[in-house]
């Protein structure tokens, strides 16, 4: 093992879990859930993903822990170092820097996103204020200039908020794995949690709302034949546990060696799950709440609003009908959305700081500049030619090559790395069963069943 005895470690399992689980909970099940299975008829697409969930993205994590765990670095250095061989040594290296990449990738997009979601907290807020206090009409009407350009899509207004949000990831980045990553997420995501369930009961007890919690507990049984539905569920599992990039390998890596691999990947997994559906069972509610009170929430095409229509026109217009305690209320969503993005975006970070901190000997400070002013100058790229880049960039980076690389990380658990080193990164003695299974699952079923998906999807 390639130990560094200055490499920082989570301080326990609990740290861990927390940062692990700080970054599997996101935009993706915070908004990408609930909006899929809107997309997708409901209970059935929940249904899938819980399996999938299961069946593929949690043995795809274990790989990634596990690799981690055993190379104690960063993703191309692990890959890279995995067999002696030299062509493995080539091709582990050239997949661990297209890994570094495509988090890279993922992390100009989303903080684009989370700095949407920052500018949308603010604007209730402002709404808020201006309404309270008494202004004079010059004024007024400043203020809700103001509030409009905040919730307007335009290139400045992204760049804007999306280097608010970068600049946020990068303080914590900077300050490190412990005081910064680890002590963040454990502030948040209790944060979070609490703020969904508060918000969830007020939902519930909206009229409407039963409706939608009809939608997503009774599944359409005849959906589940479709493939569509099982190439959606599995992208949304595998984005939402970070998988395939290096996020839960770099994490891995910091894991307090006594900590046994399995239950804590499994807890990480059900956490992500139990949150995904909190979200669901907080904004599908809330999508039929707010039809009963009139709001459209079918598209022209007689389609479920979902994605930016959704978030950002049916559930804003619900809370607008609820008046001033509902721009507490939309304050209070937008921020929960902005701080389950941040847990997210801090480890997609640190994948190229740690790259760059291990490989090229940078100072973590350095490492955090570099990389995230490269990432943030390719922020601005796509705000400005956001028609052209925008979608492209999420296909290619979360339906190609997060799938693709869960298939090499697999590979390389399975194939490549000694079956002893295997067994010894897994850890613990509660993991005899697991251990028997998983190794080989990781091994043959995985790389399959995640290939199948992955060409029924380019055959669609
Ligand atoms: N899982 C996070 C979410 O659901 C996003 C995320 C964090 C991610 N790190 C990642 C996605 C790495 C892909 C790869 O929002």
């Amino acid at each position: 093992m390639t130990t560094a005895p200055t490499r920082p470690l989570f301080s326990s399992r609990l740290g861990f879990i927390m940062a692990a689980t700080g970054s599997a909970v996101g935009l993706g099940n915070i908004w990408g859930f609930p909006t899929q299975t809107a997309e997708n008829g409901g209970a059935a697409f929940v249904l899938a993903y819980c399996v999938l969930a299961f069946l593929l993205a949690y043995p795809a994590l274990m790989a990634e822990l596990v690799i981690g765990r055993h190379r104690r670095a960063n993703i191309v250095t692990a890959l890279g170092g995995l067999n002696p061989n030299a062509t493995l040594r080539l091709i582990g290296c050239a997949a661990g820097l297209y890994g570094v990449a495509i988090a890279s990738l993922i992390l100009a997009f989303y903080s684009l996103v989370g700095g949407w979601m920052i500018a949308h907290t603010l604007q209730p807020g402002i709404e808020l204020i201006a309404s309270t206090v008494n202004i004079s009409a010059d004024l007024s009407t400043s203020v809700e200039a103001g509030t409009t350009w905040l919730t307007t899509q335009t290139p400045w207004r992204d760049i804007i908020f999306c280097s608010l949000f970068m600049t946020l990831t990068v303080g914590i980045v900077a300050a490190g794995v412990g005081r910064g990553i680890e002590r963040w997420s454990t502030r948040l995501m209790p944060t979070l949690i609490t703020l969904m369930i508060v918000l969830m009961i007020y939902v519930w007890s909206l009229e409407g709302a039963g409706e939608g919690l009809r939608l997503l507990l009774v599944p359409d049984v005849s959906r589940l034949a479709n493939p569509a539905l099982l190439v959606s569920a599995m992208g949304q599992a595998f984005f939402s546990l970070s998988l395939g990039v290096g996020t839960m390998l770099i994490y891995g890596s910091y894991i307090n060696p006594d900590a046994s691999l399995p239950t804590t990947g499994a807890m990480v997994t059900a956490i992500d799950m139990a949150i995904a559906l909190l979200a669901g069972l907080l904004i599908i509610p809330a999508i039929f709440a707010a039809q009963h009170l009139g709001i459209v929430i079918y598209d022209e095409a007689g389609v479920l609003r979902s994605g930016p229509g959704l978030i950002f026109q049916t559930l804003p217009a619900l809370f607008k009908t609820m008046g001033t305690i509902g721009q507490v209320v939309a304050s209070g969503f937008f921020a929960l959305l902005t701080i389950a993005a941040l847990t997210s975006s801090i480890s997609m970070l640190e994948v190229p700081v740690a790259y760059l901190e291990e490989n090229h000997h940078l100072s973590r400070h350095r490492a955090v500049a570099i990389a995230s002013l490269s990432i943030l100058s390719f922020s601005v790229v796509i705000a400005i030619y956001f028609n052209v880049l925008f979608d492209a960039v999420v296909n290619f980076t979360t339906e190609y090559s997060q799938p693709l690389l869960g298939i090499v990380l697999c590979v390389f658990a399975g194939w490549v790395m000694r079956r002893d080193h295997l067994l010894d990164a897994l850890g613990g003695s509660d993991s005899r069963l697991f251990n028997k299974i998983w190794p080989w699952y990781v091994r043959f079923i995985c790389p399959l069943l995640i290939a199948a998906i992955f060409i029924q999807n380019l055959r669609t």
